[in-house]
């Protein structure tokens, strides 16, 4: 495979809207940003000038992010990570900068179906529910922040789990999450419990019910932010 000529996606038929399978290696995805996203002025996060700085790429670069720090917790080694999609890089193309994944294929080479497929085709049954509250299990246990857990951004791998092929890192303009382990576990819990009720496996209980805890844990997050940039300054 050439990694370093552009490669042309132009010419080549999309497998979803912006993702391309690799023409060299069908195993590999190359992902594409919307050109609609490109054009759109986020006004939501104009006052962050880091973001701006990385523009329309920063859902890849929340993704990259959580890539590496995943892998940060086994220096050294080889550590794959079966519930979250394996980054492979960044190239360069004819539509911009794409990101280069592993794709989840199912038993016949064809993209696997996601949460919402096997869903919608009645195909999620005890065994699917089993490995979806596996994954649920890990990403609460892990140190990934989450963003995004719709039931189209879970792929199903054919040895039996589901793997995050999106959605993964933080939008928020303030990094609290990725401070806080407490903070970053209170909101996976409600993404969870999110997912769950839109599959139809659970009831959405609505608000949290910890807002003093909550408040508490931010304002302990923010000090510990300030803190940090204080020293950095200072040194
Ligand atoms: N690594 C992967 N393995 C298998 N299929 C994938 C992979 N990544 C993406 N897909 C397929 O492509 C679809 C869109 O990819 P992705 O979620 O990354 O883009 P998106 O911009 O969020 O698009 P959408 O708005 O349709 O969700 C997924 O729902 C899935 O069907
Ligand atoms: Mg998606």
């Amino acid at each position: 495979m050439d990694l370093i000529s552009p490669l042309e996606l132009t010419a080549l038929n999309p497998v979803q809207k912006l993702v391309f399978r690799h023409p060299d290696d069908p195993r590999v995805l190359v992902k594409v940003v919307n050109p609609r996203f490109i054009e759109r002025r986020d006004k939501r996060d104009r006052f962050y000038q880091k973001r701006r700085r990385i523009g329309h790429h920063r859902a890849f670069a929340r993704e990259m992010i959580e890539h590496l720090a995943s892998r940060a917790l086994a220096p050294g080694r080889l550590a794959p990570y079966p519930h979250m999609q394996n980054i492979l890089g960044v190239i360069d193309t004819d539509m911009g900068a794409a990101l280069l994944v592993e794709a989840v294929l199912d038993e016949n080479g064809e993209l696997a179906p996601t949460l919402h497929d096997l869903v919608e085709g009645g195909r999620f049954g005890p065994h699917e529910q089993r490995a979806l509250e596996r994954f649920a299990d890990w990403a609460l246990a892990s140190n990934v922040l989450i963003n995004d857990l719709s039931p189209d951004n879970l792929a199903w791998h054919p040895s039996g789990h589901f793997v995050m092929i999106d959605g993964l890192g933080d939008r928020a303009g303030i990094p609290i999450r990725a401070v806080s382990p407490w903070l970053n576990r209170v909101y996976k819990r409600k993404k969870i419990r999110h997912l769950l009720a839109e599959i139809g496996m659970g009831k959405d209980s609505g608000r949290s019910r910890k807002p003093i805890a909550i408040a508490v844990a931010i304002i302990l997050a923010l000090l510990g932010l300030l803190a940090a940039q204080m020293e950095l300054l200072l040194d």
